[in-house]
């Protein structure tokens, strides 16, 4: 089987625990896009683990997680993440391998990341270094993690790069110039603790599918990030879609097999941008409370709203997904009232082109105020969560294929 999972609506959709869950049937777990500003938290018996560079597969046995060329890769973040995970398995150095071709996340990336954001042109990111590194991939100036073994193509590609960095960060941010020795220093330590699990991804996974294994593609942000198709220009830098499965990790398109998609029952957003259903009222502070809507990666408070079937659907055809899964449906539980949006009173559809100017039309249901986190079996819930459940089906066309009722890996009601 190969199966890709990607969030349908700003990310944070749970896709961490989904991938967790159903990681036990697959032989790889692979990353395709994205980098440290991914925040996925699975529930690991009594652990909260929280996964931004390493795919979150691993904590299954026997799987393999690969971090892909798509992706952006800091190692310093990597290392400290790798250091957690060995609490839990002190043998995972084994499990992870990391592609030559992703770019690395650089000091300066990071750098002027944080100033940008502190500047005019903030746009909330995570100030992880994504976009700036993802803007020296594509103008042909980046270093990959294949670099790292070239000394010297490495150590001129640095000190070009930084002397530009110098120049920029002096002109025009008035920050301090940065050092290439340091820099180069740190980066060939890492190389030497990366070479080992350093990887041709194309050529592995090709191989491995080649040989019938099983591959779940682990999607990070959410489709309304996607660099093309998101809220631009409040998005990530790179695509979130399941076509970017592909391009990601070396693999020809028609090996996804099937696309599930991950929607919260409601809807969260954390940064900048338009987002049509936000409450800043009671009910979206419950939600935020009730449901801990802490950003995994920079712990800023998540913008939180109704579920908006428009964004979902919207979603659901550029990803090519049939089936959801539906998460966090327990933190609903405390409310008298729900109610999702099923369309626009001035648009036929979601457009990312207005999104600021959307106006909501909600119908709206009585809550279902019972604790259903204990439940596993669909009969068993409440008529009103059930009556939610269709609502969601109606609006998105999509069916629900599974139930996450709790952060725990097995709180899933499957249908
Ligand atoms: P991701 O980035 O899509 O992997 O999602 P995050 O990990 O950033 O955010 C999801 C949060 O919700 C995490 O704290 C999860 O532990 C938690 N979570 C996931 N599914 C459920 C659920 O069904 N119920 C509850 N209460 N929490 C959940
Ligand atoms: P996971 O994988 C939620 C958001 C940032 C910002 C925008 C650009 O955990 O779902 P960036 O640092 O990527 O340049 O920021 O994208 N963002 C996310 N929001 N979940 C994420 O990842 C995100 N990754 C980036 O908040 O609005
Ligand atoms: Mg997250």
């Amino acid at each position: 089987m190969k199966l890709a999972v990607v969030g349908l609506q700003w990310g944070d959709e749970g896709k961490g625990k989904v991938v967790d869950y159903l990681a036990k049937d697959f032989d790889i777990d692979a990353r395709f896009q994205g980098g440290t500003n991914a925040g996925h938290t699975v529930r690991h018996e009594d652990r909260e683990v929280i996964f931004h560079q390493v795919p979150c597969g691993v904590l299954n046995k026997g799987v393999i997680g690969v971090v892909g060329a798509g992706c952006v890769f800091d190692p310093a973040i990597f290392f400290s993440e790798l250091s957690n995970l060995k609490k839990i398995n002190p043998k995972i150095e084994e499990c992870i391998k990391i592609s030559k071709y992703c770019h690395l996340i650089m000091p300066y990336h990071i750098l002027i990341d944080k100033i940008r954001e502190e500047s005019k042109q903030g746009i909330g990111t995570t100030k992880k270094g994504i976009g700036p590194a993802y803007e020296d991939k594509y103008a042909r100036v980046g270093l990959r993690v294949g670099d790292l073994f070239n000394q010297e193509f490495f150590k001129e590609r640095l000190r070009a790069n930084i002397s530009r960095k110098n120049l920029m960060l002096m002109e025009i941010y008035h920050a301090e110039p940065l050092s290439d020795s340091e820099i180069f220093d740190k980066y060939m330590d890492y190389a030497k603790k990366l070479k080992p699990i350093v990887i041709n991804d194309a050529a592995y996974l090709n191989d491995a599918l080649t040989k019938g294994k099983n591959i779940i593609f682990e999607g990070a942000q959410g489709t309304l990030l996607d660099i093309d198709f998101g809220t631009y220009p409040y998005v990530t830098s790179s695509h979130t879609v399941s076509g970017s499965v592909g391009v990601g990790l070396g693999l020809p398109p028609f090996y996804v097999e099937q696309v599930l998609g991950v929607a919260k029952a409601y809807t969260t957003r954390v940064g900048f941008g338009p987002f049509p259903t936000e409450s800043t009222e009671e009910f979206g502070k419950s939600l935020r409370e009730i449901g801990k809507e802490y950003g995994a990666t920079t712990g800023r408070p998540r913008r939180c709203g109704p579920f908006d079937a428009a964004i979902v659907k919207y979603a659901a055809q550029l990803n090519g997904v049939k089936e959801i899964v539906l998460t966090k449906f327990d933190v609903l539980s405390s409310f008298d009232k729900l109610k999702i949006a099923v369309g626009y009173t001035n648009a036929p559809a979601f457009d990312p082109f207005i999104a600021d100017r959307l106006e909501p039309s909600y119908e709206e249901i009585p809550g279902f105020k019972k604790d259903i986190s204990k439940i596993r079996d669909y009969d068993a819930l409440p008529d009103e969560a059930k009556e939610y459940l269709k609502l969601i089906e109606h609006y998105t066309g999509l069916k629900i294929k599974y139930i996450s009722v709790g952060p725990e890996r097995n709180a899933v009601i499957r249908l």
